[in-house]
Parts: structure tokens; C-alpha cells; sequence
């Protein structure tokens, strides 16, 4: 069977569409469409026999439809229509909420259904949930509506709001007005849910010392208080700002304006620069042991030999200051005395690489590539030279670029299924990369793989990456359960401390050891650490400003330029 997927963009959740079409086995494509012609030109082509839409900001036009099912992936229970249902699910305090697999049809979102899942919220950002449980309930929906069709024989249900069982409706847009913020009545509640509405688009429109920014990463604060609206602390680039009763950390401010004209999110206090200067930066020490609620991007614990290294970058971006201080944290988990280090990513995700956004901004962005390049070096090195524990990198979330090749420098990884993983750098104009990848990459999956990976730049599942070598196992939720992070971190807790505790573990070690010594005769890794970044020296001040502009459109949102190398418009699998 011929599926076309069709989608506004080649997002997270089309990449993941795309990689469980792919296992299991159908003949797939992708376009990424953004007008009624485009996609005519893409079913002209393709010819398919279902369309399926993961993520279409475009209504599909009827010459389409009407000769060809189109199966619309839409974030809501049955009923619900609109275009911002999780940001109402959010608002609106749901208890449950769901993926429906919908029918294109004249209305939009109110097809007869083809398969629904349903998940319980979670207190989280709109896209941490897209991200999680609803690109989750999406795949196993889609999975349902695909072999339903494929049957032959499935009629799906109309949508009639007359049954019982229909608790969505119709939602128009959220109004600014509608999740503004007033710190002198709002509680922290309120306020962070506003937030977490509209984070990671559009942010909630606030005035910050007359200034006109979009807020996002709130972070519920336990014991600072204020006056409500001042600013009363900072934290490693985030703000913490009073309310009636109680305190509000925000992590990234957008400035007022156009992100396609370079008003792009940034850590909060880098979008203030000298209005918060004055006020006092907050520390929270790195080993942790009492459970207080604050703000904190990275923290140490320890239990039964296992040091976990945590860290949770928003959008897993890692600029040259958070990889400084993650390789503190790393090198205070190799002074500890444990036996195996967790490195504990992200829930939205583990690593995406450098910070893109702070190098944007920098006023000399090659410089500062430069930097966060050799402080993402630092970081990776720090784990590849742990020879006295065993590593463990544990994936929750995804991974891209050099956010992949940090957890290849452990040595066990594990991943969550339903991820996906990006081992590749060139989308980004060409850009070679860093981080050892010419070490650790091949010596997973070999020479060929590994060119193969780094050069076709396509989304790589869980189940791939196992069966090529590029992870160690796959975390299987619990009973089919759309996300479980605490069943994850359970199952990674028992897997460190199994191995901790093993009986060989003098001889895994060791072992692990003479390896490493072996490599470091063969090729040296500050060998391959100079070669890779003589190239990125290239990409960096080399003639071609390839990656300067691409990184310049990816910050903005615009159409990276040149972008051939990695991206066609269609994807044949
Ligand atoms: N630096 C800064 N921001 C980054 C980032 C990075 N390295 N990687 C992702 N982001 C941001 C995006 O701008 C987006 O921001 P938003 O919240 O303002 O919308 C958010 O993270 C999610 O990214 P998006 O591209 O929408 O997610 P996706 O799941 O569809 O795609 C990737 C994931 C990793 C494939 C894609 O984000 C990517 O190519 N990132 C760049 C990776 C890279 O080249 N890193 C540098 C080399 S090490």
C-alpha cells in the first residue's frame, strides 16, 4: 500500500510517522506541502493509495479528498475541532485528553473517525505534551486508522455530536487576552498554566520593565517570595518573578516582534541584559537531596553506586555556559565514589547540540560557534575519559546532532521507545560537527553506516538505531501506556544498578579500560577532535557561509537555504 504522508513541515511528529511507516514495511513517502498546489503536485507524483497528515497547517483541497482518503492526525478527543485544542486541554484543566484519527472532509476535523487514543494530562508545556504523550497516542491512533484501511472492510463512525460518548466541540482560537497574565491577582497556578499554554508557540505576551516580551519554560518557584511582578531573583539565565502567593520561574523571553526578523527566544536574562542586573543571581547546589520546587537545569544525585547526572535544557539547545557547567557535573560525578554515572536528559529532549539562538544572537557568531563547539568537545570528552565508572546515557526525549553523539560517548545507551534520533549535522549548511563523532559514531555502526547516517541526514527510529548497533536497547513503556517518564526512569535506575552490582563488574571495567588505551595508541582522540574541528574552523571563517545562513534561517523559521544535501521536498523511503 502507497501512503503519502503530507505535512506543513518534516516536524517531530512526521519524522516519527514516518519512521514507524517505514518498520513496518510500507511503501512511503513524505511532502512537505504548504499549498494546495504543492500538494496536488505531490499526490500527482506519488499516486498514493492514503494520504495520512501528522502535522498540516494547510486545509487539503477537495479535488484531493474526494477521490483520495486523507486521514487528518488531529490533537483533541472526538468532537473537539479547532486549531488550538491542546492549548484549551491546557487552559481548561483536562483531566483526560486525546489523538483522533479524522477523515478530510469539507468541515475541517469533523470526518468520521478512523481510531482515537486517549491519554491522562500531565502538568506540562503544550509541546512537552506534543512531544510526549500526544505525538505517542498519535502514532498508535494513525497505526489503527492505517491497517483499518487497509482492510477494506472498516467504515468509519460520523461524527454526531448527538452521542453521549462526544465530549469535545468546536474551540475557536485562544485570544491573547485569554491567557493574560496579572501579577498583582493571578496565583503561581494560573499563572503557570497560562504559560505552559502557549509554550513553545505562540508564548504569552507580558511587559517586563516596559519591556514587550513573549514568556516560556515556566517553573513553579517553593520559597522565594516578593513583591507580585518584580523580578527577585535569577538563575543561570532564567528570571524568578513574585506573584500573590508565591514565585514564578521563567527560563526564555522572546522579544516583541517577528522571530522571521530576529526576535528569536533567548534565556531570560540575555533578552533583559542590564534591567537585571542588579538582581541577586540564586544558586542551587548541584547535589541534590531535598526535594524543594525551583528552577534547576542541572543536578547531581546518588543512590546504591549509581551517580545520575540530570540535565533539562529547554529544547535540549546546549550553549557553551550549560555545557560548562554540565562537564562540572560530570566531572563531579567521576570524583564520586560510584560505580556506573546515569547521564539523565531531558523530557522533551536529551541533546539537541549547540545553542543555535545564543549563537545567533552572539555578536560574533562564528566566535561563539567556535566556543560552544569546544565546550560541547569538553563535555563529550569528559565522558569518553570516565574510565574509572561505567556510563549510561538514558534518552527520554530525542536527540539531533551533537545532542546524539554525547550519548554515544557512554558506553551503554538506552532509548525510549517511540523516539527519534537525527545522527547528522549537515542539514545545518553543510556543518561537519564535532564531539568525537568520528570516533564514536563508526566504532558503533561502522565506516559505511556512519557515512551513510551523517550524509543522507534522515530521522533514525529506535528500533533502527538498536538493530544497527547506534543504541544498546530500547525502553518499552509499561502496558501500552501512551509516555511514562518515572516507568522509564525506574527501568534505567534497575538497569545501572544491576550493572553497578554485577559480579564482573572489576572486569568490565577493566576491560573497558584497555580498550580505551588501544584506541588512544591507535588514534589519539585529541587526533580526531583536531581533524573535525579543522573543519568546523571551515564552516565556522571558510569561504562558504553556508552554515551561517542556515543557522540564521533555522532561528527565524525560515526555508533553510541550500538545503539539498539533506532534505528534498519528497522523502521516498
Ligand atoms: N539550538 C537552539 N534551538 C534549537 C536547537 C538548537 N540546536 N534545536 C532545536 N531547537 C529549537 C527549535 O528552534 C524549536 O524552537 P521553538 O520552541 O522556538 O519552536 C524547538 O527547539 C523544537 O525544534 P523543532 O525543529 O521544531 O523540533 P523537531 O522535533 O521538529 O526537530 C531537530 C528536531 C533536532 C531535527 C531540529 O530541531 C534540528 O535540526 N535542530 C538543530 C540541530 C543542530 O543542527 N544542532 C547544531 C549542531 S550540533
Amino acid at each position: 500500500m502507497k501512503i503519502l504522508l503530507l505535512s506543513s513541515s518534516y516536524n517531530s511528529l512526521t519524522q516519527l510517522a514516518h519512521a514507524w511507516l517505514k518498520s513496518s514495511r510500507y511503501d512511503v513517502t513524505v511532502a512537505t506541502a504548504t499549498t494546495a498546489e504543492t500538494m496536488r503536485d505531490a499526490v500527482r507524483q506519488f499516486q498514493p493509495d492514503l494520504i495520512l497528515s501528522p502535522m498540516l497547517a494547510q486545509v487539503i483541497p477537495r479535488d484531493i479528498w474526494e477521490y483520495i482518503t486523507c486521514i487528518i492526525i488531529h490533537p483533541g478527543i472526538m468532537g473537539d475541532r479547532g486549531p488550538n485544542s491542546l492549548d484549551w486541554a491546557i487552559l481548561n484543566e483536562e483531566k483526560e485528553w486525546g489523538v483522533i484519527a479524522v477523515q478530510a472532509e469539507e468541515h475541517v476535523d469533523s470526518g468520521p473517525v478512523w481510531a482515537s487514543y486517549h491519554f491522562p494530562m500531565r502538568e506540562g508545556s503544550k509541546s512537552s505534551l506534543y512531544r510526549d504523550e500526544v505525538a505517542q497516542a498519535a502514532m498508535q491512533s494513525m497505526m489503527v486508522a492505517v491497517h483499518r484501511f487497509e482492510t477494506g472492510l472498516f467504515v468509519p463512525a460520523p461524527l454526531d455530536y448527538s452521542r453521549p460518548e462526544i465530549h469535545g466541540r468546536y474551540r475557536p482560537s485562544v485570544k491573547p487576552e485569554q491567557r493574560k497574565i496579572d501579577w498583582q491577582n493571578d496565583g503561581v497556578a494560573d499563572i503557570i498554566k497560562k504559560i505552559r499554554s502557549a509554550d513553545g508557540q505562540p508564548g504569552v505576551l507580558d511587559d517586563i520593565g516596559g519591556e514587550s516580551v513573549y514568556l516560556h519554560g515556566a517553573h513553579e518557584e517553593g520559597t522565594l517570595i516578593g513583591i507580585p511582578g518584580d523580578i527577585i531573583a535569577k538563575r543561570h539565565g532564567a528570571i524568578c518573578r513574585a506573584a500573590v502567593d508565591g514565585a514564578v520561574w521563567i527560563s526564555h523571553l522572546r522579544p516583541k516582534g517577528r522571530v522571521a526578523d530576529g526576535f528569536i527566544k533567548l534565556p531570560a536574562t540575555d533578552v533583559l541584559g542590564d534591567l537585571v542586573d542588579e538582581v541577586s543571581e540564586i544558586p542551587v547546589p548541584l547535589h541534590y537531596s531535598t526535594p524543594t520546587k525551583t528552577f534547576r537545569d542541572i543536578w547531581y544525585e546518588e543512590r546504591n553506586d549509581v551517580g545520575y547526572v540530570n540535565f533539562r535544557f529547554y529544547n535540549g539547545a546546549m550553549g557553551t555556559g550549560h555545557c560548562q557547567r554540565l562537564t562540572e557535573a560530570v566531572m563531579y560525578a567521576r570524583s564520586r565514589p560510584t560505580r556506573v554515572i546515569v547521564l539523565s536528559g531531558g523530557r522533551d529532549f536529551f541533546s539537541n547540540g549547540i545553542h543555535l539562538n545564543l549563537i545567533e544572537a552572539a555578536a560574533d557568531p562564528a566566535e561563539e560557534s567556535w566556543r560552544n563547539i569546544n565546550a560541547m568537545d569538553d563535555l563529550v570528552l569528559a565522558v569518553l575519559t570516565a574510565t574509572d565508572h561505567c556510563t549510561i546515557a538514558a534518552l527520554y526525549g530525542s536527540a539531533g546532532a551533537g545532542g546524539v553523539m554525547l550519548a554515544l560517548a557512554a558506553d551503554r545507551v538506552f532509548a525510549r521507545e517511540g523516539i527519534v534520533l537525527n545522527p547528522h549535522y549537515k542539514g545545518m549548511g553543510g556543518l561537519y560537527g564535532s564531539e568525537y563523532w568520528t570516533y564514536s559514531l563508526p566504532k558503533r555502526v561502522g565506516d559505511v553506516l556512519a557515512l551513510q547516517l551523517t550524509e543522507q541526514c534522515q530521522p533514525v527510529s529506535v528500533e533502527h538505531a538498536k538493530a544497527i548497533g547506534l543504541i544498546d536497547d530500547i525502553i518499552i513503556q509499561d502496558g501500552g501506556c501512551p509516555s511514562n517518564f518515572s516507568s522509564f526512569q525506574g527501568q534505567i535506575v534497575r538497569i545501572a544498578e544491576k550493572q553497578a552490582h554485577a559480579h564482573n563488574f572489576a572486569t568490565l571495567l577493566e576491560q573497558k579500560r584497555q580498550a580505551w588505551q588501544t584506541d588512544e595508541k591507535t588514534k589519539p582522540l585529541d587526533q580526531y577532535r583536531l581533524e573535525e574541528l579543522e573543519e568546523m574552523n571551515q564552516n565556522f571563517w571558510g569561504e562558504d557561509p553556508a552554515y551561517h545562513l542556515a543557522r540564521s534561517a533555522f532561528v527565524r523559521k525560515l526555508p533553510r537555504p541550500g538545503n539539498l544535501q539533506c532534505t528534498a521536498n519528497l522523502k521516498q523511503a
